[in-house]
């Protein structure tokens, strides 16, 4: 991660120097006082330039001073507007080839310049393990950046718990970005375990222990691949020192399916190597609970993720197998490439007969169909409870991960009855395939508080975005570290 340190306004010694300018703003503070080193020279470059301060307007001068080799200012538009998370995520491309960076965010709140290196963190994410030859100067240089705040005690202060967060979504990211030859199940189980580091429980069980629970649905998955199933469950009770367990958790649920080729009913050759992260729902939920206690959250929270490898085998299930889940309930599995939702089915039920949860949110890469439905803007969100769902969707809102709320309903619940089981595990044809999917989950959850992310379409973005770099967007774990807050903190 990138290292962020926090100063009062001073003009710095060497380096690239970042001044933010609010829309209309004359320049001041440390603004003014270069333009005074610069004999004027600020002010006559910015009228040059004709530099309002509009946002996403820049200038930029080399080497201005002496001790400044790269000056970069900034429009931040109407001062009243400002996202200055999404501002440190601009800024960060365009100094990362200086080896150190200053940012002036003397006009800001203490609040608003931590979340300036929050944004420029965030974005200065690389994965870059498998990357040998790459050339020193196509590698980003920047390794620390300076926010220099009116309160930079309290800035510091206030960046403490984003810190952790933001090491949450980069343990999210490496975990969805790594292929699926080196991150298979149990290897993801020994991730997990590491985080025990952090003061989390974790526990991690095999096919024996899963098959002794009776977790038909997710051992018919993985029986087609010699990559051994794994559950794990880790736990974070940040409350009365954990002593305390009387109050029931809440719990996050994730598919891990490590990759799908589809199984038997196979997915065609193009784009397959996408499915290496059909595990991002359990990569989310992971580095949600890593972002919980590294914050040390005043909360009690299980994680549980399902990983198996869907592939196909002289061992994998067949289109027309009846499996039978940890519920009891049985499941025609029609299309083996509707998997997600049956490792699901069993890794809830286990979550509500062992945690007896306040309330559980699934996040699952469950359907193509989500990405028809809504594109890669919003993940889809299904529920069956209102309060929950309008947490969730603020809680999106507020952090940038964005949800929308899609239908449940008997009539759609009915396309997956099954002439030989209980249910089948698709629907009759492709309409509405991420509703039937959410219906088949519903049929898990014994009326219980439940909300379900489909997160297909958000998981994953091709393009560089402020604070995401392109790649592993690590989605969903802002906004339930936020859903967990609003809930136990207030
Ligand atoms: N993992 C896929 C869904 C997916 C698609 C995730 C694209 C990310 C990007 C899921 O297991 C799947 O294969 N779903 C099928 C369901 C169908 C067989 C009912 C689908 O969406 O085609
Ligand atoms: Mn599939
Ligand atoms: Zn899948």
């Amino acid at each position: 991660m990138l290292d962020i340190a926090f100063a009062k306004p001073a003009l710095p010694k060497s380096g690239a120097l970042v001044l933010l300018i609010a829309e209309g703003a004359a320049p001041a503070g440390l603004a003014a006082e270069l333009d005074t080193e610069m004999e004027g020279g600020l002010t006559r470059a910015l009228e040059a330039a004709a530099f309002k301060g509009k946002k996403g307007q820049s200038v930029t001068l080399w080497a201005p001073v002496v001790s400044v080799s790269k000056l970069l200012v900034l429009g931040m538009g109407p001062i009243a507007g400002v996202d200055a998370e999404k501002l440190g995520g601009s800024l960060y491309p365009q100094v990362s080839g200086e080896a150190h960076c200053t940012v002036a965010a003397d006009a800001l709140t203490a609040s608003q310049a931590a979340a300036v290196a929050m944004g420029a963190a965030l974005r200065a994410y690389r994965f870059d393990r498998y990357r040998t030859t790459e050339k020193a100067e196509d590698k980003p240089k920047l390794e620390k950046i300076t926010v220099l705040a009116a309160d930079h005690g309290e800035a510091k202060h206030a960046f403490a718990p984003m810190k952790a967060v933001a090491h949450g979504v980069f343990l999210a990211r490496d975990l969805v970005s790594e292929p699926a030859n080196v991150l298979f199940p149990i290897e993801f189980a020994d991730r997990c375990k590491e985080l025990t580091k952090l003061g989390l429980e974790v526990e991690v069980l095999g096919p024996k222990e899963m098959k002794k629970l009776g977790f038909g649905a997710l051992l018919g998955v993985a029986q087609g691949s010699i990559n051994e199933a794994r559950m794990v469950t880790m736990r974070w009770n940040g409350l009365s020192g954990g002593k305390k367990k009387a109050e029931k958790p809440v719990c996050f649920i994730g598919k891990g399916v490590t990759f799908d080729t589809g199984g038997i009913s196979i997915k065609p050759a193009g784009g397959m190597e996408d499915m290496k992260w059909d595990m991002a729902g359990a990569g989310t939920v992971t580095g949600l609970m890593a972002a919980l206690a590294g914050r040390k959250a005043k909360c009690d929270v299980v994680g549980i993720i399902g990983l198996v490898e869907n592939m196909p085998g002289d061992n994998a299930q067949r289109p027309g197998d009846v499996v039978t889940s940890a519920s009891g309930q049985t499941i025609e599995v029609i299309n083996t490439d509707a998997e997600g939702r049956l490792v699901l089915a069993d890794v809830i039920h286990y979550a509500i007969e062992k945690y007896d949860p306040k309330f559980m949110v699934d996040l699952a890469t469950l359907t193509g169909a989500i990405i028809v439905a809504l594109g890669h803007e919003h993940a889809g969100l299904f529920s069956n409870d209102e309060e929950l769902a309008q947490r969730i969707l603020a809680a999106g809102t507020a952090t940038g991960e964005l949800a929308w709320r899609m239908p449940l309903g008997e009539a759609y619940d009915k396309q997956i009855k099954s002439d030989i089981a209980d249910m089948k595990n698709v629907g009759g044809g492709r309409a509405g395939g991420s509703i039937t999917a959410a219906q088949f989950i519903q049929r898990f959850v014994q009326g219980r508080p439940w909300a379900h992310l489909d997160i297909a379409g958000t998981a994953w973005s091709s393009k560089d975005a402020a604070t995401i770099p392109k790649g592993a967007t690590a989605y969903g774990v802002r906004m339930l570290d936020r859903l967990v807050a609003d809930h136990y903190e207030g």
